[in-house]
């Protein structure tokens, strides 16, 4: 898991007005509000006095105010009134806990948890067609996979299982030598052939308005954005995005949003909700299923063939971005756990010290030769 990315928190639906939420990402708790003019916001959730949980405690004036003994922390994390001493100056400078970047769009509300000052920051994934005339968003779906989510998006970057995992989808072979990967920024898309599969008992030819040929591809965007784009013709495309929230090294949060340019009569929403979350069922039940649990550290103990090739190219990635230092060391975290709470840092530490919590532990960078 990797600090310095964008992360789905929560759907804007589940943010009430007047309430916090407590979220789980990266293996740490964050705390969500709301303030008085509904801008959401999103801390580190360890209160600073004596660790009590902020997503326990009340919103109050636009601050998320303590449970234990109500202390008032605004939406940029600093703790503005400490109740039990007030007529008394003001809290000690160091009363402060991390605060994120947070950006809400596609209904989902992100935190960049990092502290990349923002000219350095992997920008938001742009969904173009999204609100744009002839494109139709479904209602994000919520997956909890008890799967760890590189598992997840390597699933999603393998062209060759779907022949296997997703038979009732008439799903033809690919052969490995049709698949082309390139380079994005920040990711890597394969693309491929599809053949003439079928959705159900819906023949993909029964959907398209013309004979082109019907292609498939997919990409990463960063180590936790998936999108796998099919085309049903020239004019007609479905387009899925997930954004995966890593809860911890066991269990994933998928925030799918489905978009589509054709069937875009609202009566056939269920249908493709239901497509969706067929196909996305046979891949839980191998992921769930998957040992070790987490991608091996090492190429050897698999054996990778040509239709990985997008899998190598993502975990390349995941190096490079190790080596920037931005990976969690979740075995120490693991080990601590209970003994130290941590915080994710965020940009404000580049500016300001003082902080009260230790930044969670990141693997070190290794010496290249
Ligand atoms: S622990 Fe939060 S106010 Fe005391
Ligand atoms: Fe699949």
């Amino acid at each position: 898991m990797y600090i310095n990315f964008w992360y789905p928190i929560c759907t804007g639906a589940e943010l009430p007005p007047d309430a916090p939420l407590r979220s789980r990402v990266l293996g740490m708790t964050f705390v969500a509000f709301r303030d008085d003019n509904g801008a959401a916001h999103v801390l580190s959730d360890t209160c600073v006095h004596r660790g009590g949980s902020l997503s326990n405690g009340k919103v109050a004036d636009g601050c998320i105010a303590c449970p234990y003994h109500g202390w008032r922390y605004s939406g940029d994390g600093r703790c503005h009134e400490i109740p039990a001493q007030r007529g008394r100056g003001k809290p000690p400078a160091r009363a402060k806990v991390d605060s994120y970047p947070v950006e809400e769009k596609y209904g989902i509300v992100f935190a960049f948890l990092g502290d990349l000052p923002e000219e350095e920051r992997p920008p938001l994934y742009e969904i173009r067609e999204f609100d744009q005339d002839g494109w139709r968003a479904s209602e994000i779906m919520i997956l909890n996979i008890a799967c760890y989510y590189e598992r997840s998006m390597e699933n999603g970057l393998d062209m060759v299982h779907n022949e296997f995992v997703h038979p009732l989808q008439g799903n033809p072979s690919v052969e490995t030598k049709d698949i082309e990967v390139t380079t994005l920024p920040w990711g890597n898309r394969v693309s491929a052939p599809m053949g003439e599969p079928q959705f159900g008992k819906t023949r993909m030819a029964d959907l398209r308005d013309d004979p082109t040929d019907i292609g498939a591809s997919s990409w990463h965007y960063g180590p936790n954005v998936l999108v796998t784009s099919i085309d049903l013709s020239a004019e007609n495309n479905l387009t899925q995005y997930f954004f995966e929230a890593p809860i911890d090294r066991d269990h994933t949060k998928i925030y799918f949003v489905n978009m589509r340019n054709c069937m875009l009569d609202p009566a056939l929403d269920d249908r493709v909700r239901d497509i969706n979350l067929t196909v996305t069922a046979e891949d839980v039940a191998i992921l769930e299923a998957l040992y070790p649990v987490r991608t091996p550290r090492t190429t050897t103990k698999e054996i990778l063939s040509p239709g990985d090739e997008c899998i190598v190219q993502f975990r390349a990635c995941l190096k490079d971005w190790e080596q920037r230092g931005w990976r969690i060391d979740s075995k120490a975290l693991a080990d601590d756990h209970g003994d130290t709470a941590y915080a994710i840092p965020c940009p404000q530490r580049r500016h300001s010290g003082n902080w009260v919590l230790d930044p969670i532990p990141l693997l070190p960078v290794q010496a290249q030769d």
